[in-house]
């Protein structure tokens, strides 16, 4: 298989665990495990204790599944296949739907498997291009108008990595009866879900709109629990989960067992889960928001409507390359440049759900001021 390098993921090779703050993770702040394990009902509590760590079942362990299940409107635990974290969801959905004479539509600038993986497969991909001028917004008739008749998936991420754009109720189910109209399927990415900025309640998912429909799904963003490794597809469409089984088959086989017993822990105790995240991330979106307001010559953004990660511009005049490696040597603080998606304006990714913001941010001001940028 002939696959391009995963640009961010490069990046995060080399730099990830070499830094003292990380402005740019898209994960939240993840949970200690004595502190997850707290939450536990008894009969979970009873499973951690008894638990024996052999091979689990290929599918998923029926009760993650039960509870995964639960996070959609229409689907049963069988519309749910287990994954080693979204990662491999998307390598193994895409790898089974595409192929040569295959076409794809995808958002862009953003995560780069989605479409990596995509012409890996063989197929034809047509980025959908995201513009800030437009609040990085999805333009559904735009998108609709480059389905042709080859055209197989529809893939978008929402709330996205790594602009936080987040589409209105009503442009999600324009995209969707338009993907049903054409007999196209939807891949929504939807890991950032359960996130959504300033009170606004979630997308319908994906795969409760339609039943060939696929969200992806995974506990390493909005449930702060990214070393887990648990991700998923979730469908109505069973035949194409058994070909994704299958294909897993060749992966990882099945899930790591104290992950899913952890993963069933934190789906069980959802409401605090996400209230913790969501108490982490509302803070430093209004602190970044302040931080910019107070220094325009640094950059400015297009700010997020969900979701844990930004986009922000630098100003006209700083190269996005050149300020990232300058400002990790100085103060070792990692922001992501644009070109890590590929992209070639002038941005650089922030994240929103670390509980070091604050102190990154007196990093970056002082790198600023000892500069004169802002
Ligand atoms: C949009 C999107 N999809 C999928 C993933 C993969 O998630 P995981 O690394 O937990 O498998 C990421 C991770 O950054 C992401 O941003």
């Amino acid at each position: 298989m002939q696959i391009a390098d995963f640009a961010l993921e490069r990046f995060f090779a080399r730099w990830e665990f070499a830094v003292r703050h990380l402005l740019c993770a898209s994960d939240v702040e993840a949970w200690p495990m004595a502190d997850l394990l707290a939450l536990a009902d008894e009969p979970t509590r009873a499973r951690w204790d008894g638990l024996c760590l052999g091979y689990t079942e290929s599918p998923g362990d029926p009760q993650l599944r039960a509870e995964i299940a639960t996070l959609y409107d229409t689907l049963a635990a069988d519309d749910t296949l287990v994954f080693s974290g979204a990662e491999e969801a998307i390598f193994c959905l895409l790898t089974v739907l595409l192929g040569p004479g295959d076409h794809a539509i995808v958002a862009w600038p953003g995560y780069q498997s989605l479409y990596e993986v995509a012409r890996a497969a063989g197929a034809e991909v047509t980025l959908h291009e995201l513009h800030e001028g437009d609040g990085w917004s999805l333009d559904v008739e735009r998108l609709v108008a480059a389905i042709r008749p080859s055209t197989r998936a529809v893939v978008v991420n929402a709330p996205h990595n790594p602009t936080g754009m987040l589409p209105t109720a009503a442009e999600w189910r324009a995209l969707g009866e338009a993907c049903r109209d054409a007999g196209v399927r939807l891949v929504a990415d939807e890991v950032y879900r359960f996130l959504e900025h300033g009170g606004r309640a979630p997308l319908p998912a994906g795969a409760d709109l339609d039943p060939v429909f696929v969200s992806v799904g995974v506990l390493s963003k909005s449930f702060a629990l990214a070393g887990l490794r648990i991700g998923w597809l979730a469908s109505r469409d069973r035949d194409l989960l058994r070909r994704c089984a299958a294909l897993k088959d060749y992966t990882t086989i099945c899930a790591a067992a104290p992950s899913e017993i952890l993963g069933l822990v934190a789906l069980r105790s959802r409401d605090a889960v996400l209230a913790r995240s969501r108490a982490i991330v509302a803070p430093n979106l209004e602190r970044f928001d302040a931080f910019l307001a107070e220094r325009p010559g640094f950059a400015s953004w297009v700010r997020p409507a969900g979701g844990s990660v930004g986009f922000p511009r630098l100003a006209a005049g700083l190269d996005a390359d050149r300020f990232v490696a300058d400002l990790v040597e100085a103060e070792g603080v990692l922001l992501m440049p644009g070109s890590a998606f590929g992209h070639p304006g002038n941005h650089v990714r922030v994240g929103l759900g670390r509980t070091d913001l604050p102190i990154a941010l007196e990093r970056l001001a002082a790198f600023l001021d000892g500069r004169g940028i802002g």
